[in-house]
């Protein structure tokens, strides 16, 4: 289960026909952000001990994403280099509370939630792409997204009880379905279509 409040307009993924460059690009930015966000954190929080393996661990993942995603951008002669970020991600990082310990349970509810919305438009990819290397890439990356979903959430009921988690998620879930509205309409992983 995602916990998602929206769901993806509908032709999304069938609109990024023409874009696929963009859209790898972006991913393999998405990749590496999702790594270095969990070695953020296993910086920021090095007092609680539960944090560090489970995030290290999904560094990694993400970083084996990254090379993935780098093997087919070279494969198809499109070169990776710097992107301007998507605003998806600070937006959603807007609503995190700025004091402990809200800080630690918005930021991991946060990250559970973009992996999540990756994890849905990863399923779109996969069965609206019409490459066949991206549908295979799509199909075999979306359920250690929705693993990564589910790790963060996890740590976070650890921590902050499960009553709590399932509250705040459900409000957090409702700002980033709006912040996704917002979106421009650009070939991103998450945007609206362009
Ligand atoms: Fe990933
Ligand atoms: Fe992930």
């Amino acid at each position: 289960m995602l916990h998602l409040a929206s769901e993806t307009e509908p032709g999304w993924a069938q609109a990024l026909r023409p874009h696929v460059g963009e859209l790898l690009l972006d991913h393999a930015h998405c990749e590496k952000k999702a790594a270095s966000t969990a070695v953020n954190l296993i910086f920021r929080y090095q007092d609680i001990v539960e944090l560090m393996a489970p995030l290290s661990a999904l560094a990694r993942e993400e970083l084996a994403h990254f090379e993935l995603v780098l093997e087919l951008l070279v494969e198809r002669g499109e070169p990776f280099g710097p992107r301007p970020p998507s605003p998806y991600a600070s937006a959603l990082y807007a609503a995190v509370r700025s004091e402990e310990p809200h800080r630690l349970l918005d930021t991991l509810l946060v990250c559970s939630l973009i992996e999540a919305r990756s994890c849905e438009r990863m399923r779109l990819l996969s069965e609206g792409l019409d490459d066949p290397r991206l549908v295979a890439l799509y199909g075999g990356l979306l359920a250690s997204e929705a693993r990564h979903h589910t790790t963060y959430v996890d740590l976070a009921a650890d921590r902050f009880g499960r009553p709590e988690v399932e509250r705040r998620l459900a409000e957090l879930a409702q700002h980033e379905a709006r912040v996704l509205e917002e979106m421009p309409r650009e070939p991103r992983m998450h945007s609206r279509a362009p």
